[in-house]
């Protein structure tokens, strides 16, 4: 897995989120290397023009070169951003047929190239996508990472952050689940400031579970809220996946919510889907079991065969 000397990125897909990702990944100097490989050459070189210039104000002067898919070969980290994102008015599902065939194409090129480092995917519908890039890439499980729901307990911290007015880095709370509309919270194991949600709702009268309910559907659905103001979502997910970069390559051991794959964990098996997981240098070292409540078990096993329903057609 890559040549260890160094910490190589290669990007695939130079498009919103890409480009996005490109830009946070040099701004937090977390890789010694970044590779950028588009469809669109030009704009790639463009992007490798513009990343470059900005180097003197990086905390770490990130090479950034324009790649092709030789490149993966001394690779720790592949990062697929490419292919078709949601128009208003469609869900993250109905991106199956289309990305799924890009998807093939493009992970038996990087496997062509004799790579053998970490994927992680970021294109829609990401969890189906993983499971895919799993499938035809050949490498273990742990090596093979979704964004997830990542983004979505991001957004679910920063909410009930400015509910309780606490910093949403002192909120620990997951959302779970496919990374799209059967996504589900985990209010049994929420706390802020290390007091359980539920118990604090409980002391608390101005809060309420209906505004927590509220909340939540505002997270599930805010990419279509933002997409029908700004026609896409980038800035978000690009910042997720460089949390989730900074995690394989300084080999962190941290909990993320990724798209990881079940055998067995949740009483779930063969589909890949957003659940903690501990993260660090060979990718998804474990799962993490939440003790769900019943009513969580029940949205869980729902979400997985909503997953498993868009999976089966296509392996
Ligand atoms: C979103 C995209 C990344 O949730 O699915 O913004």
């Amino acid at each position: 897995m890559g040549t260890g000397k160094t910490n190589r990125v290669v990007l695939i897909g130079t498009g919103a989120v890409g480009a996005s990702y490109a830009f946070a990944l040099m701004n937090q100097g977390i890789a010694d290397e970044l590779f950028l490989i588009d469809l669109n050459e030009e704009k790639a070189m463009g992007d490798v023009m513009d990343l470059n210039h900005g180097k003197v104000f990086a905390p770490y002067p990130t090479p950034v070169v324009l790649g092709s898919y030789g490149d993966c070969r001394e690779a720790d980290l592949v990062v697929i951003c490419a292919g078709a994102n949601q128009k208003p008015g469609e869900t993250r599902l109905d991106l199956v047929e289309k990305n799924t065939k890009i998807f093939k194409s493009i992970t038996d090129q990087v496997m062509g190239s004799g790579f053998d480092g970490i994927f992680l995917i970021a294109t829609n519908p990401v969890d189906i996508l993983t499971y895919a890039v799993w499938k035809y890439s050949g490498l273990p499980k742990e090596r093979v990472i979704g964004s997830g729901t990542i983004l979505d307990t991001a957004r679910f911290r920063y909410e009930l952050g400015t509910y309780f007015n606490v910093a949403p880095q002192n909120v620990h709370a997951y959302i779970i689940g496919e990374h799209g509309d059967s996504e589900l919270p985990v209010y049994s194991a929420a706390d802020i400031g290390g007091v359980p949600v539920l118990k604090r709702i409980a002391r608390d009268p101005e809060a309420s579970m209906e505004d927590l309910d509220r909340i939540f559907i505002q997270v599930r659905d805010a990419a279509y809220e933002i997409i029908k103001r700004k026609g896409a979502t980038y800035y978000g997910i690009a910042m997720g996946l460089v949390r989730i970069t900074k995690a394989i390559l300084h080999n962190e051991n941290s909990v993320l919510t990724v798209s990881a794959l079940l055998e067995g964990e949740y009483g779930e098996s063969d589909v890949y889907i957003g659940v903690p997981a501990v993260i660090n240098r060979d990718g998804v070292r474990e799962v993490v079991e939440l003790d769900l409540n019943e009513d969580e078990k029940e949205r869980f096993a729902a979400s997985a065969e909503v997953l498993r329903k868009s999976i089966r057609p296509l392996f």
